[in-house]
């Protein structure tokens, strides 16, 4: 299939608001069956507020993307320096537009970022039951390095697999 014409655009402040609806969205329809609704309750407000979003657009160590179909928003991926590696954080494509290449687009997008900076990788952490995501990734060239299970409070825990992209 032909990948979908996207436009990339780096977030700025005034989209906040529509990020953390669409972040919400896409979380609805991809988490339940993965974690628990509370889960996704307490990990929504913790990374797509407001104001945890203005703070991420302050931090020069972090870049929000989001593709536009047109005048739609349709996704978004943030990319960060983690611990010495440059990792991609969040991909989210609305499911209308799922599985017509946009993830591909952002991911090619944050790669070459991440080259230019002279990063070697780009590293990620995708849940273990996320099935479409992890192979999405190794569509992409990721390959999954190690398995971690990190307490992220409130009794939730987030138990992923750490992918890595050699660029
Ligand atoms: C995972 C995700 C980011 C991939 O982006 P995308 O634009 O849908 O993916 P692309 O079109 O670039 O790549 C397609 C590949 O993704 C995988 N994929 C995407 N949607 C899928 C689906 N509904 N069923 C099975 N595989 C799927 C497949 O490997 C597919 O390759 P194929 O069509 O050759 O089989 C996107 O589907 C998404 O946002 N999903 C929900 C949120 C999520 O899980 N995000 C990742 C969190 S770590």
């Amino acid at each position: 299939m032909n990948a979908l014409n996207i436009a990339i655009r780096r977030v700025t402040p005034p989209d906040v608001p529509a990020i953390s609806a669409l972040a919400r969205e896409i979380w609805q329809a991809t988490y339940p069956g993965i974690i628990t609704q509370e889960q996704i309750d307490f990990m929504l407000e913790q990374r797509y507020g407001h104001e945890r979003l203005y703070d991420d657009l302050e931090d020069a160590d972090k870049w929000l993307d989001q593709a536009f179909q047109g005048e739609r928003r349709v996704g978004f991926a943030f990319s960060e320096i983690y611990k010495g590696e440059f990792k991609l954080d969040k991909l989210y494509i609305h499911p209308d537009v799922q599985r017509m290449g946009v993830g591909g687009q952002l991911i090619a997008h944050v790669s070459e970022r991440a080259k230019k900076l002279g990063y070697p990788c780009v590293i990620l952490a995708v849940n273990k039951r996320n099935d479409k995501a992890i192979g999405s990734y190794k569509k992409y060239g990721f390959i999954v390095r190690e398995a971690i299970t990190d307490d992220i409070g409130h009794g939730f825990v987030m138990d992923d697999f750490v992918m890595e992209k050699v660029l």
